[in-house]
């Protein structure tokens, strides 16, 4: 299946379900060296849950994991207002924490995530994201694990959505131009 409508749009096969294992895996590997610090992991919904899944199981120790939820997104563009509907409810002050992100755009969401996430002090926070697209992003925070970097195509699969359908597909799909 390489291409797949969703809503009003034609989508094409971008990532694989071999490199999405592979670009996890590799990510799974560099984390490893975060075990001693003994990592709390914020996943941040509903993007994330695919990557996330994958990226913990492939991880050698075991660590906490909390949810958030965040929305920016409007269709296919990015509303800049905040939308926090689940935060996290435990202690993480004086903890190392690690978001977890399915795509980094502009990053207004994750500017509003560390802000947030700053207030319940923790030692330190890691931020990764299975994509990033640099052209798009505005903000200073240097993203520590990034998976792979794209252009700024609007994708869905593997969590990522497009107004709420598309992400049950197992790979990566970017919008088709015609
Ligand atoms: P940002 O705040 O502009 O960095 O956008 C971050 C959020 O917007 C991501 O966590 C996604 O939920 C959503 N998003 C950004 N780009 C895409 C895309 O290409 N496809 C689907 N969702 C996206
Ligand atoms: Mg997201």
């Amino acid at each position: 299946m390489s291409l797949v409508q969703i809503h009003d749009k034609e989508f094409e096969l971008f990532i694989s379900k071999k490199e999405l294992e592979s670009i996890v895996d590799q990510m799974a590997k560099k984390m490893e060296s975060l075990q001693s610090q003994a990592p709390v992991f914020i996943v941040v919904l509903n993007g994330s849950f695919f990557f996330a899944s994958d990226l913990l199981k492939a991880l050698s120790f075991d660590s906490e994991v909390h949810f958030i939820k965040v929305k920016s997104y409007e269709g296919m563009e990015s509303s800049g207002k905040m939308n926090l509907s689940l935060d996290i409810n435990v202690d993480i002050s004086n903890r190392t924490i690690v978001i977890l992100e399915d795509i980094i755009d502009t990053g207004t969401t994750l500017h509003y995530l560390i802000n947030h996430l700053q207030e319940k002090n923790p030692k330190k926070i890691i931020t990764a994201s299975l994509l990033f697209k640099p052209n798009a992003y505005k903000q200073e925070h240097t993203i520590d694990f990034i998976g792979k970097s794209i252009e700024n195509d609007f994708v869905v699969g593997y969590g990522l959505d497009y107004d709420e359908l598309g992400r049950t597909l197992p790979q990566i799909f970017k919008l088709k131009h015609d």
